[in-house]
């Protein structure tokens, strides 16, 4: 059983990645339903005195799903143990992390899509029971007792809710999806994050960098810290509108937020299929992506930002996503150069 592996603890980047981690509700910008939702069952459990219920949360990369299990555990006064769906190769590392958790208990489990079949299986009971089977001796000898494990609570996340299996998915109480985030809040969490590492920022700099985010807050971080580094090299270190723009050109970030797979698919969408529709599967094969990252992890941003939409027919490309693309949009949906 392998926790997070260290050297991704200790790097750099996942260091501040701690430090700028929020670790209230308070703290936490954005996701206002999500986050209401969460705080009245926290508060409810609180008062009974009972343990929280499952809680599954979803969304793409980068979007506040370890944030929230911390914040969930700490408003809890829980312990937190985090763990991730590779990492438990067997049920006995199951039964391990199970046996040794103490009343009300967090046990985190990152990329939850990515459990093995038995493991999952074996997960089952103790969700809805609080009790498993351990096998005991080997051989004719062997034997299952059963053993009851103290009532905790599995915070599960996933960027890939649609892999999860029907049983594993009702066994979680609460259910949570998030997602991406408005450039105001992206701006907040930046200017949040640069008070943190006292790095001079001015609102128009904040908005510069927020608004080429993709709606990530883990991408608004990184680039803050990029600009930071251009700031104090290239200028008195404050960052200003102009700066950050001149910073995110030189990084050759996009202006409008995407990164290279979004482009990548909208440019397969126009000049392959002729702007569509086209199902996801083409299109997976097409871009050399999985259709479900397509449909889970890119898309919904795409179609969030207007580029895309998404019919019963297919997938079919705007007239933003033209533009984006600098072509116009021509007859039978031939993309042309102006
Ligand atoms: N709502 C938020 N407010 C402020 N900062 C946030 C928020 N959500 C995320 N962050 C910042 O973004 C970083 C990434 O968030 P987090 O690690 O929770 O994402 P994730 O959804 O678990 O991503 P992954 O799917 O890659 O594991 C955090 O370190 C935190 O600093
Ligand atoms: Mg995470």
């Amino acid at each position: 059983m392998a926790e997070r592996p260290i050297e991704t603890l200790n790097s750099p980047d996942a260091v501040l990645e701690q430090t700028l981690r929020p670790s209230l509700f308070s703290d936490f910008t954005g996701q206002a339903k999500v986050k209401e939702r969460l705080e009245i069952a926290v508060t409810a459990a609180r008062r009974r005195g009972e343990a929280i219920d499952h809680i599954l949360l979803s969304g793409p990369p980068g979007l506040g799903k370890t944030t929230l299990a911390n914040i969930i555990a700490r408003s809890m006064d829980a312990n937190l143990r985090a763990t991730s769906g590779p990492a438990i190769e067997k049920a006995g590392d199951l039964a391990g992390l199970l046996t040794n958790l103490n009343a009300g208990d967090v046990l985190f489990i990152d990329e939850i899509h990515r459990l093995q079949k038995n493991v999952e299986e074996y997960l089952y009971s103790a969700m809805e029971d609080f009790r498993i089977d351990i096998i005991i001796d080997q051989g004719p000898n062997a034997r299952s007792v059963p053993l009851t494990i103290p009532r905790f609570t599995l915070v599960g996340a996933t960027t890939r809710s649609g892999l999860l299996s029907a049983p594993l998915l009702t066994r979680f109480g609460i259910r949570e999806r998030l997602d991406y985030y408005h450039a105001d809040q992206l701006q907040s969490i930046v200017t949040r994050s640069a008070g943190l590492l006292a790095v001079p920022i001015e609102p128009a700099g904040a908005m510069e960098i927020a608004r080429r985010s993709r709606g990530t807050p883990r991408i608004a971080n990184n680039l803050l810290r990029r600009v930071r580094d251009y700031a104090q090299v290239r200028a008195d270190g404050n960052i200003t509108g102009p700066l950050a723009d001149k910073a995110l050109a030189i990084l050759e970030i996009d202006q409008f937020g995407l990164d290279e797979m979004d482009k990548r698919i909208l440019e397969a969408i126009v000049v392959k299929f002729g702007g569509g529709p086209v199902g996801v599967n083409s299109l997976s094969v097409a871009v050399g992506e999985e259709p479900d990252t397509i449909e889970e992890v890119y898309e919904p941003y795409l179609i969030m930002e207007g580029y895309l939409n998404r019919t019963p027919q297919g997938r079919i490309a705007t007239e933003l996503a033209y533009k984006r693309l600098g072509l116009k949009m021509g007859t039978g949906g031939q993309g042309r150069l102006i």
